[in-house]
């Protein structure tokens, strides 16, 4: 834990240190690692090809810096506690012993049904100890795992199979959320008919539910690994080998396949785990997150698994079976570092202090926020009365890009300050850029946040589509990379993030592409064409709003409504359901036949006081058409 910074002073000598000499400072960190060969060169880098190379040639396994290190200190030590959707089921408790052993008998599972080094498997299964078992054993062969999010449609999943070709799928029979159970096996059985690639599928029995297994394709996981030995030795991978492929939304309507690679990223997660979370040897850290978004693997299994912690794997809902089921979990296990999302906190905050009031939360230390800006009465309402007034809040601005934590506060080591991000950690170099990409420098600036140098856990590429990599996030602002968000700098140099400059919206802290949920809006037969904006929601941060012009003839506006909501649940999931649809008779749109958004947000969002020039637009009368029909 020698890389702990304690101190506001260490902090600045810190980060001075690792912005005067990057290499110096990172090979420092990336020494307490065990590596099977050293590097040759810290950092190799070129922005605009992109081209980034951390640890060059060195070999290594993620795995061993998770067991072979741990075992000898740690093999007792509980890993993972799993607490499951039922609070009257029992619950589990994994120590690094036995997760050793499941990761080596679920790799000998998956080598004897035809998958090994650089081959790519998709994971799509509930928050249960062996979705982080899954990740291990991938990462211990040296198979690229790419989660999709059970709540993806089968669409959305086979398009992902598709886009990486992978061959084998891990998934479970269904998912207890709440009061339901969802079928799971059954959406993979859809997807499979829309791919070719996949040769083999692994069950695991969770709800116990029927479903139908495909002779000669399906397997149920406990007969998978039911001779499988407890040892594997871990494939030797290099250090820019693939590790993982997280798809996520972008501007453009087909999500990205965002790479991520072994030695980087492992020196990162590690490093800004233990230090954003002042992680201490026999702290209960627990991350609310579900392992099929990129928070689920850097801060539920990688960052804390490699630095010894025990972390807590949840399967269930904030709500269920009431609106305290979060704080009797900090209770019952006593959990010292708790990391959640705003629109958890939002939502849980409507319901009062009545929930909490039989809990004592006095175990605490540190209490986080991800993945959307934290307006400042869900700040106030989490420190005090989560946090007691005594948890520092650690709002911790980052993206699946980077692949770990940006700027943050350090728990009780660097200020926080309520909806600021605050400050960069160190080896992270942010710059605020204006339109045509000239840094802002000093205090009091507002504009484009870029990040000017590489950092371990920064994207690599994107998955078969280099070029996209480039165009998206090289290409804006000549030789940086450019985050998507607008920041601001404020007198003190602290970060505020002010959410995103581009067409994605954050919908309760999920990243959708205004153009992929038109897509999927336009896939209705009725549906001549549709704009899709984000409008402030108390809860979700951001809804989504709709505007959809439709062939009305022989059909009911409310039908038609329902239909295009069901379409969109369908090819993307239930989080893309818009909250809101207007049938409209047209979109306003530039002379050259651009949709101006920038109205439809204004409309969406009510603020119709002010609505700018629109006498250049191809047709300025839809405009007050849409905005006396507006929902
Ligand atoms: C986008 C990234 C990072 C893991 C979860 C989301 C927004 C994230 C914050 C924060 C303000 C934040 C940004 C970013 N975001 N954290 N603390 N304050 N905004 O990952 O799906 O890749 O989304 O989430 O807009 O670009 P993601």
């Amino acid at each position: 834990m020698s890389d702990r910074i304690h101190t506001l002073s260490g902090y600045i000598h810190e980060y001075q240190r690792s912005v005067n000499d990057p290499e110096e400072f990172w090979a420092r960190i990336a020494d307490s690692f065990h590596w099977q060969k050293r590097w040759d060169k810290v950092v190799e880098w070129d922005f605009d090809k992109p081209d980034v190379k951390w640890f060059t040639n060195a070999k290594l396994n993620i795995t061993e810096n998770i067991f072979e290190r741990h075992l000898y200190t740690l093999g007792d030590k509980p890993a993972i506690i799993w607490e499951p959707n039922d609070p009257n089921e029992e619950n589990r408790i994994i120590t690094y012993k036995e997760l050793y052993q499941m990761t080596n008998q679920f790799a000998n599972a998956m080598k004897s049904n035809g998958v090994g080094k650089g081959d790519r498997v998709i994971i799509y299964m509930p928050m249960i100890p062996e979705a982080a078992v899954a990740m291990l054993a991938c990462a211990r062969i040296g198979a690229v795992h790419s989660i999709v999010f059970a709540g993806f449609s089968s669409t959305a999943l086979a398009d992902r199979i598709n886009d990486c070709t992978a061959k084998m799928v891990l998934t479970s029979d269904g998912n207890f959320r709440g009061a339901k159970s969802i079928p799971v096996k059954a959406v993979v059985d859809e997807a499979l008919e829309k791919t070719t690639t996949v040769e083999k599928v692994i069950v695991y029995q969770r709800t116990k539910e029927e479903v139908t297994m495909k002779s000669g394709r399906d397997i149920w996981w406990h007969d998978a690994i039911s001779d499988q030995p407890e040892e594997y030795k871990a494939e030797v991978m290099d250090t820019e080998d693939m590790l993982f492929v997280l798809y996520t939304s972008g501007s453009t309507g087909k999500p990205k396949g965002v790479v991520h690679t072994c030695g980087g990223y492992m020196v990162f997660t590690k490093y800004t785990f233990e230090n954003v979370f002042q992680y201490s040897p026999g702290d209960i850290y627990w991350c609310t997150a579900d392992v099929g978004w990129i928070t689920g693997h850097s801060y539920i299994v990688y960052g804390p698994l490699l630095a010894g912690a025990t972390t807590i794997m949840f399967e269930g809902v904030p709500t269920f079976p009431d609106a305290g089921r979060f704080w009797a979990i900090i209770d019952k296990y006593k959990v010292n570092q708790f990391y959640t999302a705003p629109t958890a906190i939002r939502a849980l905050q409507a319901y009062g202090t009545e929930p909490i009031a039989p809990y004592k939360l006095d175990s605490l230390k540190v209490i986080g926020s991800v993945g959307e800006p934290i307006n400042e009465e869900a700040w106030h309402w989490y420190h005090s009365h989560i946090g007691k007034g005594k948890c520092p809040v650690v709002d911790t601005w980052w993206q699946t890009e980077t692949g770990g934590i940006m700027i943050s506060p350090i728990a009780g080591v660097t200020p926080t300050k309520p909806s600021y991000a605050t400050l960069p950690l160190p080896g992270v170099q942010p710059v605020i850029v204006d339109a045509e990409g000239k840094e802002l420098k000093g205090n009091s600036v507002e504009g484009n946040l870029c990040i000017k140098y590489p950092w371990p856990g920064m994207i690599r590429t994107t998955y078969g589509d280099h070029d996209r990599c480039k165009q998206t996030y090289f290409s804006t602002f000549k030789g940086m990379y450019f985050t998507g968000d607008g920041a601001k700098r404020d007198e003190d140099g602290y970060y505020r993030i002010l959410g995103r400059v581009d067409d994605v919206m954050n919908i309760s802290g999920h990243r959708m592409g205004t153009a992929e949920v038109e897509n999927a809006i336009n896939e209705h037969p009725k549906v001549i064409e549709s704009a899709v904006v984000g409008f402030p929601h108390d809860i979700k941060g951001q809804g989504i709003y709709a505007y959809v012009i439709c062939d009305m003839e022989g059909r009911s506006e409310d039908n038609l409504i329902g239909e295009i909501r069901e379409t969109v649940n369908k090819i993307i999931g239930p989080i893309a359901k818009p909250d809101k649809i207007q049938i409209v008779p047209g979109l306003p749109k530039t002379r050259s036949g651009k949709i101006m958004r920038r109205i439809l947000r204004k409309i969406a969002s009510k603020d119709t006081g002010n609505m700018g020039d629109i006498s250049t637009l191809l047709n300025p009368e839809v405009v007050e058409a849409i905005i006396k029909n507006a929902k």
